[in-house]
């Protein structure tokens, strides 16, 4: 059992049985360090800050869609500099999920290990699904590949899912690249479905909009 505190309030989770994308119940060996490294991490989510880097959340990002990169898809977030990253996390609020780490003397570093952007303000032309009155969306949903598996994607869902019912919201939608099944069936899990079919001008695959109605 980990626990991870999520903002004012403290998430037990279970650590999966299996680490680095590999499935212990297969017969595979597990990775021990970073499993410990799990077990031991104080994760905690908040707003972006200005003293936040935004190379840092970049690399964060460019880490998180390399598997997408690697499928041969060009999502913006997987090739983005740190100018474009600033201006989209300035359009909307950007949640973060950072790791304590512990120093020599005592003190501790924040690492960066998870993002989401909730309603950002895009230049180019949206999906209708998002250009309804009642929808939110959220977009650049990512986790540090170390830290991944652990819950810290689902509690920055409950950040926007949250955000989305305090504005008024009865769905939040968001795009995701319609190729990456793995990631589909990660939001089917949580509660979303499938609305619609979306071209974003800067990427070289369909996207798929999926949404949640809020309760
Ligand atoms: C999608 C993403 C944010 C999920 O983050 P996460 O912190 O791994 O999410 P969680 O730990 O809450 O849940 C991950 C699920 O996948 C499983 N999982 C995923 N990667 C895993 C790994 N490396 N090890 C173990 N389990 C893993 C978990 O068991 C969990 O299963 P569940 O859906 O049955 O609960 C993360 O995989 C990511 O950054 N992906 C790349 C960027 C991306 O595609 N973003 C979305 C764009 S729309």
């Amino acid at each position: 059992m980990n626990v991870i505190r999520g903002g004012a309030r403290a998430i037990s989770i279970e650590v999966p049985s299996r680490t680095n994308g590999r499935d212990a119940r297969r017969g595979e060996p597990s990775v021990s360090p970073l499993l410990e490294r799990q077990h031991a991490a104080n994760i905690t989510t908040r707003r972006l800050s200005p003293s936040d880097s935004l190379q840092e959340l970049t690399t964060l990002l460019h880490r998180a869609y390399a598997k997408q990169v690697a499928m041969g898809l060009q999502p913006l977030a997987g090739r983005q500099s740190a100018d474009i990253t600033e201006k989209r996390v300035f359009s909307g609020e950007c949640y973060v999920a950072v790791d304590h780490l512990p120093l020599d003397d005592g003190r501790t570093k924040q690492k960066l290990v998870g993002t989401i952007l909730f309603h950002e303000s895009e230049e180019s032309k949206g999906p209708p699904w998002f250009e309804k009155k009642e929808v939110a969306s959220f977009s650049q949903l990512a986790v540090d590949p170390d830290y991944q598996g652990c819950g810290i994607g689902r509690m920055l869902l409950e950040i926007v899912e949250r955000r989305a019912v305090e504005e008024g919201a009865k769905e939040l939608g968001l795009s995701m690249a319609e190729p990456d099944r793995e990631l589909y069936d990660f939001y089917i899990r949580r509660g979303y479905r499938f609305v619609e079919h979306w071209k974003w001008p800067y990427t070289n695959y369909r996207s798929a909009i999926l949404s949640k109605t809020l309760k």
